[in-house]
């Protein structure tokens, strides 16, 4: 195969991405030309066929939203690409000739081919084909991955309560919301999400990932489980797997997943090997799960300080198993080791763990102070206003007396 040449001409960020394909660089260029002159574009020029749309180069952190391919150089290599295109639904496919032979057109038009320009183009007829090709779902991933907004929960250390945060959280979000909302648990091949909420579907992330070619819109609908509260999932798998969970598998089932709900939950357990995936994008929010704990702070230091220097308000910081006034560390050193103060705490209740965990119903759906502070980030994170919770003071002054006698080994058992 020939060198693939790219000539990048960056139309914005909201623009819509382009690939322009064709050996031929006279007539590349005169197709360049004409959509240099209309609505803003993101263009990437290809002087050869790629083999297959994974040896095309990719444009950073997406795929392309129109491919526009050259016939005349070597139409079997262009049918080639543009069957492979059409059959992944991985774009709006376009094609240019020199000539007007019906034949043809009728061949490209059943590989998939949306639009077909005869050379020299009529830009007035490439602006129309834009416009079309803007409206269709083919070409609008890109709008509508910025549109599906991604909750990332990462932990500290294993056992911090990711699952338990990220679990409810989904619950709450898809209830205060009313959006439609997927919970996907990226803990492979042990992840546990599922089982928090008390259900036990029947397919898994492993099922998304077994052929990926396979992957679009529908077949995810068949392999996510509904839970009562409305929240759909995506649950680890039942079984152990040799399976891996690559960060290339991980961005196609984001990208897909964002397509099909309005809010994707991840659990991503601790896996900062995907940290490169685009799961850690700054358009995500990433919720750090961590405890009050020596091990615990200190990782939360060195991931903030690594990854997350500069994320602002899209890096959230939890404190689970959070007891005021604890002995250990005061809330001064607790910001100072994690370079910023936390922005939520989540109450230590065991007795609701516990009993939630054995009647497998998510804390979500009942009235713990776990429950209340979940809920009051789920709603921070769409929009709605943080409920003041009217016994508020006198629960957290009630609560901090009993975790105070606790510590002191003074438990006053009339105050639970
Ligand atoms: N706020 C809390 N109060 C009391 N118990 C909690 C709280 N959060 C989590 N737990 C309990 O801590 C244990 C670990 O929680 P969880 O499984 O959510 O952690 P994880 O970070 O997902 O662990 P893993 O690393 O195994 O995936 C569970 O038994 C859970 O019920
Ligand atoms: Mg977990």
């Amino acid at each position: 195969m020939s060198e693939i040449r790219e000539i990048s001409r960056d139309g914005g960020k909201s623009a819509l991405s382009v690939a322009l394909i064709g050996p031929d660089e006279t007539r590349r260029r005169m197709v360049a030309e004409v959509l240099s002159g209309g609505q803003p574009l993101l263009v990437r020029e290809f002087s050869a066929y790629p083999v297959n749309l994974g040896s095309a180069p990719r444009l950073p952190e997406q795929d392309y939203d129109i491919f526009i391919v050259e016939l005349d150089s070597d139409s079997d290599a262009a049918f080639r690409l543009i069957e492979s295109v059409c059959a992944s639904g991985s774009g709006y496919v376009m094609a240019y000739s020199t000539q007007a032979d019906l034949q043809l057109a009728v061949r490209f038009m059943r590989a998939g081919v949306r639009e077909l320009f005869t050379l020299p183009l009529d830009p007035a007829e490439v602006a129309a084909a834009l416009e079309r090709a803007a409206q269709h779902p083919l070409a609008g991933r890109r709008a509508t991955r910025a549109a599906g907004k991604v909750y990332v929960f990462l932990g500290s250390k294993g056992g911090c309560g990711v699952t338990t945060v990220a679990s409810n959280f989904a619950v709450s979000l898809a209830r205060e919301s009313g959006r439609s909302t997927l919970l996907v648990d990226l803990v492979f091949p042990l992840g546990d999400a599922a089982l928090n909420l008390g259900i036990s579907p029947q397919y898994s992330v492993a099922n998304a990932l077994q052929d990926l070619s396979r992957l679009d819109e529908r077949f995810l609908a068949t392999l996510v489980a509904k839970h009562d509260s409305g929240l759909s999932v995506l649950a680890a798998p039942g079984q152990l797997t040799q399976d891996e969970l690559s960060s290339g598998a991980v961005d196609r089932l984001l990208d897909l997943a964002c397509r099909s709900f309005d809010q994707v939950v991840i659990d991503a357990g601790t896996r900062i090997d995907l940290m490169n995936s685009t799961l850690f994008e700054k358009s995500s929010t990433v919720y750090l799960v961590t405890q009050v704990g020596i091990s615990e702070l200190r990782n939360s230091n060195r991931l903030i300080s690594r990854f997350f220097a500069t994320w602002g308000r899209s890096l959230q910081v939890v404190l689970n198993r959070y007891t005021p006034n604890a002995l250990l560390f005061d809330d001064a050193q607790i910001a100072k080791a994690l370079t910023r103060p936390a922005q939520w705490m989540i109450p230590d209740d065991y007795v609701t763990a516990r009993r939630t965990r054995n009647a497998a119903t998510p804390i979500a759906m009942g009235h713990s102070s776990i429950a209340q502070a979940i809920r009051q980030m789920a709603r921070a994170a769409c929009g709605l206003p943080v409920e003041e919770e009217k016994k508020k003071g006198v629960f957290r002054f009630i609560r901090a007396i009993w975790e105070r006698a606790t510590a002191s080994g003074k438990r006053t058992d009339r105050i639970a």
